[in-house]
């Protein structure tokens, strides 16, 4: 079976419970008193403060190997700053892209969502435009540029998605909103963290903790219902975004066309990449980071290596 083979009842695209509906109307008035706005967290005037720290020290890529003590402390600090440019570029490819896919399910199926699920996918994508204007501004204040998309091997497939079963497109979504999410939360949450950047972060989750909610609601709908056939085929594609996600999301090849520097090690070397994604440190952060998005996943027999 093949996913544009996944039955889709346009009629009624979701078949929610009680407590789904309640739980997504509740989303939306959240979010109609609480939504950020673009001046909200930074403005033209917003000073960022390079010399500081933009996320934990021991968060970055290569700290704990020899790879990082072959750096000096200039070099480490930008370093971190293109780290954490490269969190907000991913940001930014994801969330500049949800609102069409979004939209484009309202567009095509209009009957057959609820009240409620119109009205969250319009406020989802709405949030995600300026949470992205946000970004492009962190970007604009630090003079960071934005990283090189990633390439198909890792989004690929996203390109099919507004031809499949929404549910797909909003699992993939929340597979990578939630591991970049956690991901950036769990790095830059400290006092010593620059504070426009650190608060940029938290502000942000605030939303991505509805948008979480809503996608694990329609995803644990749909998976209660499927049969095993449907199923299986988002299994395989999902488990397969969530792999290579989080080995980009550890440890980035790109790294070396975002410093001024030659770094003194390659990561276009295979053998050194893997070295660092594999590294003792990175073992230990990502499972502490990730271990809730993997329990989840696993119960809905998404990955089975944890
Ligand atoms: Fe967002
Ligand atoms: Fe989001």
């Amino acid at each position: 079976m093949q996913l544009d083979q996944i039955n889709i009842n346009t009629n009624r695209i979701f078949d929610f419970t009680a407590p789904d509906s309640k739980a997504i109307q509740n989303l939306v008035s959240v979010s109609n008193e609480k939504s950020l706005s673009l001046n909200s967290i930074i403005d033209n005037d917003t000073v960022i403060d390079k010399t500081k720290y933009p996320k934990k020290v021991d968060c970055a890529w290569c700290y704990g190997t020899k790879y990082w003590d072959m750096l000096d402390e200039k070099q480490k600090l930008e370093v971190l700053w293109a780290e954490v440019a490269r969190d907000v570029s991913m940001f930014i490819f994801l969330e500049q892209s949800l609102p069409p896919l979004y939209v484009g399910y309202i567009n095509q199926y209009r009957e057959g969502f609820s009240k409620e699920t119109y009205e969250y996918l319009m406020i989802f994508s709405k949030e995600e435009i300026v949470h992205t204007l946000i970004f492009r501004k962190w970007l604009a204040l630090t003079n960071e540029e934005i990283w090189p998309a990633p390439s198909d091997s890792y989004t690929g497939f996203l390109k099919m998605l507004p031809a499949v079963h929404p549910v797909v497109g909003i699992l993939s979504t929340l597979t990578l909103e939630w591991a970049a999410e956690t991901n950036a939360i769990f790095t830059t949450q400290n006092a010593d963290v620059e504070p426009v950047t650190a608060k940029m972060f938290f502000e942000h989750h605030k939303e991505e903790v509805r948008h979480i909610t809503f996608g694990r609601r329609i995803v644990n709908n749909w998976f209660s219902k499927a049969p095993e056939s449907e199923k299986n085929v988002v299994r395989q594609i999902i488990s397969k975004q969530l792999t290579s996600l989080l080995d980009l999301i550890t440890c980035n090849n790109d790294l070396q066309k975002r410093v001024s520097f030659q770094l003194p090690f390659d990561l276009n070397d295979e053998k050194t990449i893997s070295e660092i994604r594999n590294s003792e440190n990175n073992k230990k952060i990502n499972a502490i980071r990730f271990a809730e998005q993997l329990e989840w996943y696993k119960q809905l027999g998404i990955c089975s290596w944890v």
